[in-house]
């Protein structure tokens, strides 16, 4: 049994169903004993995490499912809450999508507002609903799982970068201005292996998703780190050697950088870029 902070906690995670989230919702449950309600969309996703989890922790795992990205869904959420009488501790936005890489003026306007809303306005939503009853807490605590795309911006990623740029900023000043009352936990992952390529489109063969998998973290793994992390208390995490490459050279050249880097997708003449390169 551990002796953490987590222990014993009730935590909302979203994006529980796959990916970081549902490795998070699991060592939560397993390691620190929580009780998670995970939020997503996909109930056969869902259901698959918790055959996953295994029948001995099916009454520590319940879920909802509801788009993030809509406010009055939290609000309804909320209230469901309030009504069940559960207190919440712990709130781990995780939920978010990566649009397809493409060049900005190829972008609908559906894919922007997706984009903002899902990766950015969903985090607002949720902590001004729930912020109330986190703060009643003994351990009230607010991690939000940004990314690398938030430490420099590469081509192709501008309503991805956007997102993660806004999440960054809101979520440090969250961090001063509830120091000493709340955990505020920025997590900045690099390339991790999940289901979030698979809006990249084309094959799993094909070279762009090759080059990806090589530079991308096993998913345990980071995982593995975001967790020592929210144990720990850290105010930001950074994970990953590409996400540690974009922080450095960003804070070292704040334009080369970026031009550095996508000089590289550029020459890697890969598909999963061919919309950020071609006209
Ligand atoms: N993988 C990477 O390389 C990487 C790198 C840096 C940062 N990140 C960030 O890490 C977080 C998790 O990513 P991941 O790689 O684990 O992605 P993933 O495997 O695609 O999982 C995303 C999760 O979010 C949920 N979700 C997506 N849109 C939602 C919505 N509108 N409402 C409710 N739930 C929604 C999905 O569930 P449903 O489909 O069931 O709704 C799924 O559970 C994201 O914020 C992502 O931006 C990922």
């Amino acid at each position: 049994m551990s002796t953490c902070w987590l222990q014993g906690k009730t935590v909302v995670v979203t994006g529980a169903s796959g990916g970081m989230g549902a490795g998070i919702a699991a060592t939560l449950i397993k390691k620190h004993d929580c009780t998670v309600i995970g939020v997503a969309r996909n109930e056969k996703k869902m259901l698959h995490f918790i055959e996953e989890l295994g029948p001995q922790y099916a009454d520590k795992f319940s879920y909802r499912l509801f788009d993030v990205s809509v406010k009055e869904n939290w609000e309804s959420f909320y209230e469901e809450l309030k009504a069940d009488e559960i207190k919440v501790d712990v709130l781990i936005n995780n939920a978010g999508i990566l649009p397809k890489f493409k060049r900005f003026d190829k972008y609908s306007y559906d894919e922007i507002e997706k984009a903002m809303n899902i990766n950015f306005f969903s985090c607002v939503y949720s902590v001004k609903t729930m912020l109330p009853m986190i703060l009643e807490s003994s351990t009230p605590a607010i991690i939000n799982i940004d990314s690398s795309a938030a430490l420099m911006t590469l081509a192709g990623t501008s309503m991805y970068s956007a997102s993660k740029a806004a999440l960054k900023g809101f979520t440090e000043a969250l961090r001063v201005e509830f120091q000493g009352k709340m955990y505020v936990g920025l997590v900045c992952p690099g390339f991790t292996k999940t289901d979030i390529f698979s809006g990249q489109g084309d094959a799993d063969m094909s070279n762009g998703a090759k080059i990806m998998d090589m530079i991308s973290t096993d998913c345990d793994k980071m995982v593995k780190m975001i967790m020592f992390g929210i144990e720990h208390k850290a105010p930001m995490q950074v994970h990953g050697f590409d996400a540690h490459a974009m922080s450095v050279f960003n804070r070292l050249m704040p334009v080369y950088g970026s031009k550095l880097f996508s000089s590289v997708m550029r020459m890697a003449n890969v598909d999963i870029f061919k919309e950020v390169f071609s006209d």
